[in-house]
């Protein structure tokens, strides 16, 4: 049936239930989507179809690092795109080359694989592992993972995503993971036999819930990894890029991976994914080994350096950390004054608020105030705003957050954050 034929709901107009409508009817249903369309974003703030506006503590999930409408990453987008998209990987790319030597020197790994997303990242590490250990000569296969770890959608990357509610029903998963409990160094260590080539861990888990890894962990998965000859693989797709305070949150905790992936912040928007590794390991990916059409084409490469190069000239690490810190201060404050809050944690700009109930409808009364926050977890309220954020933007959100939660509890606000 075409969708424009009689009876069929229609894009009559740009309002946002006419989109809504039409959106429940051409797009697959498996996201579930806020009823909000957004026209323009301007730094910390987007603006909706009707002109409302909003401060956005998502951060299109831990991506818009330098907010919207950045004027240098726009200047940058738009001056790649008068001169050249794309070209594919047959050829030299300037930018690609650029950006590949930025990376490499501020993570002190050697060589770079660009790619598109995330999960394109990872499945790149888990090939480069398994080619690695295979042009040793070495039978080894198995790549160890953490309990709550996220690291994509695709097969590979939802086998190595021990969640049972992504992966149910996508079964059989490609075989090689074993998880071991997150932040047990013990369980580490035992699990690792014969058949183990590499480790891979999020530095802190962000779709678990926010929970960071001990630094007694990592330093032990570098320890074995040295020991036994594995890779250690940091999943840095949410945390890299200044998010937690530091470049690459490895950096926060001085144990350095064989392989780190990163995507999200590094584009600012525009889709890019990263695999860096030490150059003995990167050499198992020789010529016709692994590829990407559109992976570190000039336009994605154009927009990532123009935002790690504003990311380190405008120390926005550092932002993170102060503004990180001031947030949960004040999370911690406002559940001291109105309950409803249990726990505050995370690293920088990485940071989830636990709470006594259901965090939906928290989200949803948020958003109706003009604060953009989204559950993590059902009972976890996560915070990603881009890191350009002030102290001005970050009071604003905590007066929101404390107006609706002072709402649900029936308590009257006072002066409270504001
Ligand atoms: C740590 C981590 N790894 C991988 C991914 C997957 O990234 P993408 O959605 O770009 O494929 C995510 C996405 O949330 C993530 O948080």
């Amino acid at each position: 049936m075409r969708h424009d034929a009689p009876g069929a709901p229609e894009m009559s107009g740009t309002r946002t239930e006419d989109i809504a409508r039409l959106s429940d009817v051409v797009l697959m249903p498996n996201y579930r989507r806020a009823p909000v369309a957004f026209a323009r974003g301007e730094g910390v703030r987007l603006f909706d179809l009707e002109g409302r506006s909003y401060l956005d503590f998502v951060g299109g999930i831990a991506v818009s690092a330098l907010g919207h409408a950045h004027p240098r990453l726009t200047a940058a987008i738009q001056a790649q795109a008068a001169r050249l998209l794309h070209v594919s990987n047959l050829y030299l790319i300037p930018e690609q080359v650029r950006l590949a030597r930025w990376l490499t020197t501020r993570s002190g790994l050697d060589r770079a694989f660009f790619c598109n997303s995330g999960a394109e990242a990872n499945e790149a590490a888990f090939k480069l592992a398994r080619r690695y250990a295979h042009a040793r000569g070495e039978g080894r296969w198995e790549i160890l993972v953490a309990s709550g770890a996220f690291h994509g959608r695709t097969l590979a990357t939802l086998a190595a995503t021990p969640v049972a509610k992504y992966q149910e029903g996508f079964a059989p998963l490609p075989v090689g993971f074993r998880t071991v409990p997150f932040n047990d160094a013990g369980a580490l260590a035992d699990a690792v036999t014969d058949q183990t080539c590499a480790i891979m861990l999020e530095p802190v888990q962000g779709e678990g819930g926010v929970h960071p890894a001990t630094p007694e962990y990592l330093a032990e998965a570098r320890r074995l990894a040295d020991t036994h000859g594995l890779l250690l693989m940091f999943d840095e797709v949410q945390t890299g890029i200044g998010r937690t305070g530091t470049l690459f949150a490895f950096q926060g905790y001085g144990v350095t991976p064989d392989i780190l992936t990163l995507a999200k912040g590094l584009g600012g928007g525009v889709p890019i994914g990263a695999m860096l590794a030490r150059a003995e390991v990167a050499e198992a990916f020789q010529p016709g080994t692994h590829g990407s059409t559109f992976g570190g084409n000039p336009l994605a490469c154009a927009a990532a350096l123009a935002v790690v190069e504003t990311v380190e000239q405008d120390d926005l690490a550092g932002r993170a950390e102060a503004m990180g810190s001031r947030l949960v201060d004040g999370l911690r404050d406002v559940g001291r004054r109105i309950g409803v809050i249990t726990e505050v944690r995370g690293k920088g700009l990485l940071v989830a608020a636990e709470l006594d109930r259901e965090a939906a409808p928290i989200v949803e009364a948020c958003r109706g105030r003009g604060l953009l926050v989204n559950a993590v977890q059902p009972r976890t309220l996560r915070f990603a705003p881009p890191l350009i954020v002030s102290h001005e933007e970050v009071r604003e959100a905590l007066a929101l957050l404390e107006e609706v939660l002072a709402e649900v509890v029936g308590q009257v606000v006072e002066g409270g954050a504001r």
